[in-house]
């Protein structure tokens, strides 16, 4: 129900900034018909609170986009919340500031996520926009034809304009810290090439899982032809690894120039397709209005798992309650000819446990 919203929000970053937006209130249509966004021409890009200058003026050019902007947004973050569901930090969208919040206002591993992701989801949505043809000024992928991609096989379906994508979603989304500018090694510069930095890699692990695809035609599916086309990957491929991404983030500090270099130089120094880090993360254990952490106080936990879900770590050695809980499920299916699956409903108690 909330596309540019959303995304408007989440770049909304500042506390300076901090505009309490209602969705509603400010009437975003959901999905603009062309009519809509030509008649009301003017007072769409006025009204995303949260675009920057640049962001304004490439609303205004490219208005037709700002709903796959919105969508890519969206993406990223139902990503973010899948891939950290066990986690302290479950990526949940609340405070007023920002989509995900004050902990944004921490150059954290979480930040360099979800900055990454959202980049990530803006490339995907506007590719497959371009695709679609939903777009007036992309359409089909134009990549050349892979080298090793068998001489008899056409080279032409309409694939994902990975290259468009990119390309906007480096213009758009990091507009709002290329007109920044801050003192050289200052922290808010630091932030500002760390935000330029993961945004990047979020694009660039797009462009890694991109892949070829094919279908096959032919008499009676002999597959003697085949039409192939560029194919961007499943976002959830995209969440998996930017994840580990995640895992192996790298800690990073200004040096005496203003650039930032890693802070343990034993390590390889990271690739643009790496995430960088430069503050440590709160432990997210306690509520903290300060930090913007949500603490875990009422989350499920399992109480067999050493793992970030077991309730020793997510409960940070508070202790937890045990319930019985009724679930829901689907039981006893039957596949019926031709062609689908009955199920019956069950309920069945289990035991479930919440952080103190
Ligand atoms: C969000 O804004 C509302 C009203 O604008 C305010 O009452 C609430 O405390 C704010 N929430 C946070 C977490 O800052
Ligand atoms: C909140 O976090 C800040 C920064 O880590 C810390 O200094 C402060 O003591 C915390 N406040 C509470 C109430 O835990
Ligand atoms: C994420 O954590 C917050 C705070 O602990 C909680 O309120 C929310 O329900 C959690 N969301 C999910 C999807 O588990
Ligand atoms: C709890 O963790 C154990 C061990 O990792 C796992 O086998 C089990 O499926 C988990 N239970 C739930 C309900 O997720």
């Amino acid at each position: 129900t909330c596309y540019c919203c959303c995304f408007a929000l989440f770049f909304s970053l500042s506390p300076a900034r901090r505009v309490a937006f209602d969705c509603e209130r400010k009437a975003v249509p959901v999905h603009w018909s062309s009519q809509a966004y030509i008649i009301g021409a003017q007072p769409l890009c006025s009204q995303l609170v949260g675009l920057s200058q640049g962001q304004k003026k490439l609303c205004q050019l490219y208005q037709d986009h700002m709903q796959y902007i919105g969508e890519g947004a969206k993406t990223g973050i139902r990503e973010c919340q899948y891939q950290f569901r066990h986690r302290r930090w479950n990526c949940s969208t609340v405070d007023n500031s920002s989509v995900f919040g004050r902990v944004m206002q921490i150059g954290s591993r979480e930040t360099a996520f979800t900055y990454a992701i959202s980049a990530a989801g803006v490339v995907n949505a506007v590719s497959r926009a371009c695709r679609e043809g939903e777009l007036s000024s992309c359409g089909c992928s134009r990549a050349a034809r892979p080298k090793d991609l068998p001489r008899d096989w056409l080279w032409g379906g309409c694939g994902d304009n990975l290259n468009y994508g990119y390309r906007f979603s480096r213009e758009f989304v990091d507009a709002r810290e290329r007109e920044k500018s801050f003192p050289k090694g200052s922290h808010e510069n630091a932030r500002l090439l760390m935000n330029l930095h993961n945004n990047e890699a979020g694009r660039r692990i797009v462009s890694d899982l991109a892949h070829v695809s094919c279908k096959c035609h032919g008499v009676s599916g002999s597959c003697s032809l085949k039409t192939c086309w560029l194919q961007l990957a499943d976002f959830r491929k995209v969440g998996d690894a930017l994840k580990e991404k995640y895992d192996s983030a790298v800690a990073m500090k200004l040096n005496s120039r203003g650039k930032l270099v890693q802070m343990h130089s034993r390590f390889n120094p990271p690739t643009n397709h790496d995430l960088v880090y430069i503050e440590q993360s709160p432990d997210y254990c306690l509520k903290n209005q300060s930090t913007g952490s949500l603490g875990t106080v009422g989350r499920l936990c399992n109480k067999t798992s050493e793992g970030m879900d077991g309730c020793e770590l997510m409960c940070c050695g508070r202790g937890y309650d045990q319930y019985k809980a009724q679930i829901v499920e689907r039981c006893h299916c039957k596949f019926h000819w031709c062609c689908y699956v009955k199920c019956k409903r069950c309920t069945k108690i289990v035991d479930q446990f919440v952080c103190k």
